[in-house]
């Protein structure tokens, strides 16, 4: 077993293990990162790729997509591990777990009194439309990857020491996950747990023998689990929040800061009927070349019908009511939607349209950042014809679903 720390005195043999002999040095052991809670003062190396050999994702790149992107979290960059739950029955019902490495200077939504870079996140919503929040620093982070989950230990597992968070995952292709909470201190204990119903979306799809992790520049994005059958049983200050759902992990990074790179952010999953869909759509900030950065995902009954980053395979509007700015595109800080408009599109003609309505707000500042869950709406139709007298034949209507979704808007008015 190789253990590494993730520190400037071993960058050498982390920057190696990240080199793209990766995945294959990676196949013969299990690795184990601890990483520490102070924040480094280094260069640090990021990872924005992974070995596909043949198009195809390996149960040992797979596994690698769980690891740390980053060796060392300096003041500029950041990494963390997603995990959420939105209910099937009511989705002002959700769960968000988050294990960040970063400090509040590289990801200004963290606190900066927070001396560790280690910090465990949870956001809770209830029927009652109410949410909450809390989190605790960590003194050492383990992250445990690699391995066939028996004689060798955990496939992929994190351990935010002192804080009660940890995750799991309990199978070797990383197809199920178990995310525990057990903390005295927020009073918080439970668990969220789901099995994988979509095959893994990578910002661009999965190309031959070297897949690019970046969504946008500097910005690392892996859906290992775009969609799950999840389940949530967590007691919080006494009440229980108990629901099965559609569940779902990423994992974003960058090395650099978030305020150097983001304009608007527009992200969200959902299920939708048979569909589970995950969408993305991003501006940069200061990009004289205006360039719209999208990453569109639908599959249906667990087989992928879209997984791109072609800008005109997705199209993502805010809505808004009449007389405000809600619906503003591109946006500004504090533009506030009551929804948005998606438009993916699916071969042979075929288009998913859907509507999202906000209901519960879980995260958010009201504005620079929000974080919703909420009930969608689609349709699939198919375009008849290939001249402007083409019609619209709808293919299937009145689909429903749940969605979480999230917004940043980083550009002031006034400002370029
Ligand atoms: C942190 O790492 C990034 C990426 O390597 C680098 O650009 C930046 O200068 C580093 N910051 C410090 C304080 O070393
Ligand atoms: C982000 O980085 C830029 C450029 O290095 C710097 O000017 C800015 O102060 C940084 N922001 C924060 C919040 O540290
Ligand atoms: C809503 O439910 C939460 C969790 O049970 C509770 O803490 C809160 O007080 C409730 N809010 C209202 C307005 O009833
Ligand atoms: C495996 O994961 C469990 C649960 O997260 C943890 O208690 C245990 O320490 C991990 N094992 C190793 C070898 O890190
Ligand atoms: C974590 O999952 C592995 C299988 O990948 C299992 O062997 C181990 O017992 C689990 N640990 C805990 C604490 O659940
Ligand atoms: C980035 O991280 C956020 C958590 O703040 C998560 O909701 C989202 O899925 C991630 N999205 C992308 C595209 O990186
Ligand atoms: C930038 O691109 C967006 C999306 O295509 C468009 O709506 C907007 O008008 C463009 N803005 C400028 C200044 O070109
Ligand atoms: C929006 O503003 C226009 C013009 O000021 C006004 O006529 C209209 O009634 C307003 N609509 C709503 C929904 O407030
Ligand atoms: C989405 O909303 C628009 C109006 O806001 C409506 O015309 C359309 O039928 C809705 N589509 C779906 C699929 O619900």
């Amino acid at each position: 077993m190789a253990v590494l720390t993730l520190s400037w005195a071993v960058i050498l043999t982390a920057a190696a293990s990240f080199a793209p002999g990766f995945a294959s040095a990676f196949s013969t052991t299990h690795s184990t990162y601890r990483i520490p809670a102070t924040v480094q003062n280094e260069p640090a190396y990021v990872r924005f790729e992974v070995d596909t050999p043949g198009g195809i994702l390996g149960i040992q790149s797979r596994q690698s997509l769980d690891a740390p992107m980053l060796d060392s979290i300096n003041s500029s960059v950041f990494d963390w591990w997603y995990f959420d739950a939105v209910s099937l029955d009511d989705p002002r019902e959700s769960l968000v777990l988050t294990f960040f490495t970063a400090t509040a200077d590289a990801f200004p939504f963290l606190d900066s009194t927070q001396k560790s870079v280690l910090i465990a996140y949870a956001w809770a919503s209830f029927s009652n439309g109410s949410s909450w929040a809390g989190y605790l620093p960590a003194t050492l982070a383990t992250v445990d990857i690699g391995g066939d989950g028996e004689a060798d230990g955990n496939v992929s597992s994190g351990m935010w020491e002192d804080t009660g968070f940890r995750w799991n995952a309990s199978k070797e292709d990383l197809s199920a996950y178990e995310i525990s909470v057990d903390s005295p201190e927020l009073d918080v204990k439970g668990t969220l747990s789901f099995t994988s119903r979509a095959p893994p979306h990578l910002p661009c799809g999965i190309k031959s023998d070297t897949t690019p992790l970046q969504i946008a520049p500097h910005i690392g994005w892996v859906n290992l689990v775009p969609d799950a059958v999840g389940s949530v049983d967590v007691t919080i200050r006494g009440t229980q929040l108990k629901f099965e759902g559609a569940a779902y992990h990423d994992k974003n990074w960058s090395d650099r800061n978030f305020t150097e790179s983001v304009r608007s952010w527009y992200w969200g999953h959902g299920r939708l009927g048979a569909y589970s869909i995950v969408w993305f759509s991003y501006l940069a900030i200061n990009d004289l070349t205006n360039t719209t950065y999208v990453s569109s995902y639908v599959a249906r009954d667990g087989e992928i019908l879209v997984d791109a980053c072609d800008v005109s395979l997705l199209t993502v509007r805010p809505t808004g009511s009449p007389n405000t700015t809600g619906s503003r595109y591109p946006p500004y800080v504090g533009d506030i939607p009551d929804g948005f408009k998606l438009d993916f599109v699916l071969e042979e003609n075929k288009r998913l349209r859907v509507n999202v309505s906000t209901e519960s707000k879980v995260a958010g500042d009201g504005e620079y950042y929000m974080r919703w869950t909420g009930s969608i709406t689609g349709e699939m139709v198919e375009e008849m014809g290939m001249d402007s007298s083409s019609k619209s034949l709808v293919r299937e209507s009145s689909l429903t679903g749940v969605a979480v979704f999230e917004q940043f808007h980083m550009l002031e008015r006034g400002s370029s």
